[in-house]
């Protein structure tokens, strides 16, 4: 019998009691012995629930259980989880999390101080909800030199901005329809801002290069300024707009970066709608992988960590392999000599100044979109990110703009 307890009984720790109950023969036979769920913790109560009998409001009853060596930490958010944590490392007990927030933050160290009391510490479920991609990276990609991961890792975002493809919703509407079904951060702006994504690629990236890449350095743009005619554009164009994450090796370093793109059909990601992750990876033998499937929700998640759960079990006290090993922070590449192209919205008026500034092709004047007959809408030559920047300061009076990927 190996006792397990969860930290959290909210949308993934009830899932995770869910999976644990509901597989629990091919989960036990899997893990090579079986899987106990000791206790729970969470401030609330839940009279009636399953749990009811095993629910605990006091940490204590759990770092302090002997029996306990595998505890599941689905509180989110860095406090106490951080120092819960520790303590459950420290008294030599697994612990296996969906908490992006902080692995992207103390990773290293967890895995360090797990590392020092022969435990391992976890964190599959961190990115791309129940894609197996951090195992991928660490177990099976291990011949290749991987220099590309591009992901779309947040499942409200890209839920929001399907929504607002199929449906023409309004952005307002999808994001209180997100949360309802439970793939939203209690913080919209984690989701919408792009902060979500920004730290899973900044996890994945740490584990395919091997240093710690600190999410703070991503360049990070969210879809709030991403509107209904932004969509219909990209889609009159035969383009999609997704939120991509992605961390680029090149001779000369790391460059990763977040923003919503313009992406074409023939693009790996291009047909991944609603709340549906993927990652694609390139490697140097490998050559193109994606990973796909359900990037956020309470099941989906929660199978990603009982998984690791049961790599902890099957585990012992063997340390398992994570290529995140470096003590050291990488520092990313500049983006500024990114090159690609742009679409661009201006208005009528503006043609002339926008012909002399960024030299396109030809104007795509012949999209009406709702009262939009004002305006006109362009696509640039190739641009590095610096002289687009400084073209549009130039020209100062851009509706918006998109990349294109
Ligand atoms: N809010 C996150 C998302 C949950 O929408 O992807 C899963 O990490």
């Amino acid at each position: 019998m190996i006792g397990c307890a969860i930290l959290g009984y909210g949308t993934v720790g009830s899932g995770v009691y869910n999976v644990i109950r509901s597989n629990c023969g091919l989960v036990n036979e899997r893990a090579g012995d079986d899987i106990e769920v000791r206790r729970v913790l969470d401030l609330r109560e839940f009279p009636g629930d399953p749990v009811e009998s095993i629910l605990t409001h006091d940490f204590e009853d759990i770092v302090n259980d002997p029996e306990v060596r595998i505890v599941v930490e689905v509180m989110g958010g860095l406090k106490p989880a951080f120092d819960f944590t520790k303590r459950c490392l420290e008294a030599g007990k697994n612990v296996c999390t969906s908490n992006k927030e902080l692995v992207a933050e103390h990773g290293l160290e967890l895995m360090r101080i797990a590392r020092q009391n022969d435990v391992n510490y976890f964190f599959e479920a961190s990115c791309g909800g129940g894609i197996p991609i951090i195992r991928a990276l660490n177990d099976c990609l291990t011949a290749d030199c991987v220099d590309e991961i591009t992901g779309i890792l947040n499942g409200t975002t890209n839920y929001i901005l399907t929504q607002m493809t199929d449906e023409g919703a309004d952005f307002d509407d999808v994001l209180k329809q997100a949360q309802e079904m439970g793939f939203a951060e209690r913080d919209p702006s984690a989701d919408i801002d792009a902060f979500d994504p920004a730290r899973k690629i900044a996890i994945l990236a740490s584990i395919a290069f091997g240093s710690s890449v600190d999410y703070r350095d991503v360049y990070t743009e969210g879809i709030r300024d991403i509107s209904a005619e932004d969509i219909q554009y990209a889609a009159t164009l035969g383009y999609a707009v997704k939120l991509l994450a992605s961390a680029v090796k090149s001779d000369d370093g790391v460059r990763a970066w977040v923003a919503p793109m313009l992406i074409s059909p023939d693009h790996p990601l291009y047909s991944i709608n609603g709340v549906m992750n993927a990652v694609y990876v390139h490697g140097n033998m490998l050559g193109d992988a994606v990973f796909t499937g359900a990037g956020a929700g309470s099941l989906p998640t929660a199978s990603a960590v009982v998984a690791d759960v049961i790599d902890a079990a099957r585990h012992g006290g063997k340390r398992a392999y994570c290529g995140w090993k470096k003590d050291e922070k990488l520092t990313l590449a500049s983006n500024e000599d990114i090159k690609r192209k742009f679409l661009v919205r201006i208005k009528t008026e503006d043609v002339g100044n926008a012909t002399s500034v960024f030299a396109p092709e030809g104007f795509l004047d012949t999209i009406t979109i709702g009262d939009l007959d004002d305006e006109v809408a362009f696509i640039t030559p190739d641009l590095s990110e610096k002289d687009f920047e400084e073209r549009a300061n130039t020209f100062g009076k851009i509706v918006s703009r998109i990349r294109i990927g």
